[in-house]
């Protein structure tokens, strides 16, 4: 039998149906709710909204639980690789040893840029942020593909899957590049896209440049962890700008832009940065911590806490046992890292935070693992975007597939009522 929830306004009484999805996981449906009466729901940070029906990713924050369309994270991050995890994310299953070599070849033919694309980088200053960048040359790219993709016809859906793997990784690595004032580099068909991209980024024209197979490894698996977190700011913000009929590109741009922010995905360069820091100012870091649970001190701890993780973050576990290994293996022993363990420590048991359920989340142990790997920070949220684009593109392909309305939120006013003009002579 249907649920249905009751809702009384003023004495009068509404009835609203209930769905439940596949996890069992209930939503009151408010479609009808303005219409019946009059009245709307206010949720700031959508705290308590659902903004679609979706069958890509399944999250349980309360048990730690994350499921790309019904795979355990646990196992594709040990089991499969990125652009297998990609195409699933995108297409709904796993793909066969076929349909895997046909989407790598595939996505090759598309990894060259536009050779005009370097002009508008060079407009750029040096000192620009990389998510800035890859935010604009993003966007830069319908200029230079401006056919609009019909959505209903598979074929060309998929090119643009492809198109979009392809370019967003050079323009990734290239916006580092610029930086660091290097020749920009051409994606090489002949290898792997995880290699591609070390090469993207370090290869230069002077000398041979060896992948360490260990790195290669232990990027795949953080793009994985990366690949899609259902709903959060910059999946929301690219299916927002989608329900417009704008561009895949247009919307992965936004996207980008949503990430950068230190609350999202920005967090891992800002981890960074807050380590760092600490060490300068003595190494102390009981004494972050108490900076942190000063309700009259702005700071926060980086990479602690999560909207929907209200126990250990799933990635994070799985990220931190890899960051253990990796840095033994490469041999890195880096004094930050003894700052961040202690951090961990304490506040984990520190009542602050347990009472808050604030754990440490997935940037605060990425942000170690690329440091150690060798990426400059101001290159983390890029490697983040470079992790989530397989989400980005299939949450925009769903929205669209799925014929979802244009994104139109409505506000509860606060504003003046209406007031007389005052002639500039009487203000
Ligand atoms: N340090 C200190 N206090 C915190 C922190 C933190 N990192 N995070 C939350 N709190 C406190 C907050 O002050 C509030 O306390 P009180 O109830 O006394 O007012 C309580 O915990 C709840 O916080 P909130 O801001 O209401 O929680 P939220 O769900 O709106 O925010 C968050 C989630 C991720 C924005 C927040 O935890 C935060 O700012 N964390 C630091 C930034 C960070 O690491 N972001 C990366 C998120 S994971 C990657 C991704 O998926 O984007």
């Amino acid at each position: 039998m249907s649920k249905t929830a009751i809702l009384e306004i003023d004495g009068n009484k509404y009835e609203f149906p209930v769905i439940v999805g596949s996890e069992n996981e209930v939503a009151i449906d408010i479609e009808k709710l303005r219409a019946a009466t009059g009245a709307i729901t206010l949720d700031p940070g959508y705290k308590n909204s659902g903004s679609c029906k979706s069958d890509i990713t399944f999250l349980d924050g309360e048990q730690g639980i994350l499921r790309y369309r019904g795979y355990a994270i646990e196992d594709l991050a040990e089991k499969a690789n990125f652009l297998e995890v990609s195409y699933l994310v995108i297409f709904g299953e796993l793909p066969t040893a076929a349909q895997l070599e046909k989407f790598e070849n595939d996505i090759r033919k598309y990894t060259l840029v536009n050779e005009e694309m370097k002009n508008i980088i060079d407009g750029f200053p040096k000192t620009a942020h990389p998510m800035g960048v890859l935010s604009s040359l993003t966007s830069a790219l319908t200029a230079f593909n401006p056919k609009v993709v019909n959505v209903e016809n598979e074929e060309e859906m998929y090119t643009a899957v492809c198109k979009t793997m392809g370019k967003f990784l050079v323009l990734a690595t290239w916006t580092f590049r610029k930086t660091s004032g290097f020749p920009l580099n051409y994606y090489d068909n002949t290898k792997g896209y995880v290699e591609n991209f070390l090469r993207l980024m370090f290869e230069l024209p002077t000398g041979p440049y060896n992948v360490n197979p260990v790195i290669v490894d232990a990027l795949d698996k953080l793009f994985i962890l990366h690949a899609d977190h259902e709903q959060n700011c910059s999946t929301s913000t690219v299916r927002m700008v989608g329900s417009s009929h704008a561009g895949l590109f247009a919307s992965i741009s936004a996207g980008v832009s949503a990430l950068w922010g230190p609350l999202h995905g920005g967090a891992n360069q800002a981890v960074l940065e807050m380590l760092e820091e600490i060490q300068k100012d003595g190494g102390d870091a009981e004494k972050y911590l108490a900076k942190a649970k000063d309700k009259n001190d702005p700071f926060r701890l980086m990479g602690f806490g999560h909207r929907v993780y209200k126990n250990f973050d799933p990635r994070a576990k799985i990220i931190k046992k890899a960051a253990d290994e990796v840095l033994a293996t490469l041999g890195v022993n880096d004094p930050i890292l003894n700052i961040a363990k202690q951090l961990e420590e304490s506040a984990l048991q520190d009542e602050y935070f347990k009472s808050r359920n604030l754990y440490p989340n997935v940037d605060f142990y990425s942000g170690i693992i690329y440091r150690a790997l060798g990426i400059p920070t101001d290159m983390f949220t890029v490697l983040f975007a470079i992790g989530r684009l397989p989400g980005w593109i299939a949450q925009w392909k769903e929205m669209r597939v799925n014929k979802e309305p244009i994104g139109r939120p409505r506000q509860v006013y606060t504003g003046y009522a209406l007031r007389s003009f005052k002639p500039m002579n009487e203000r």
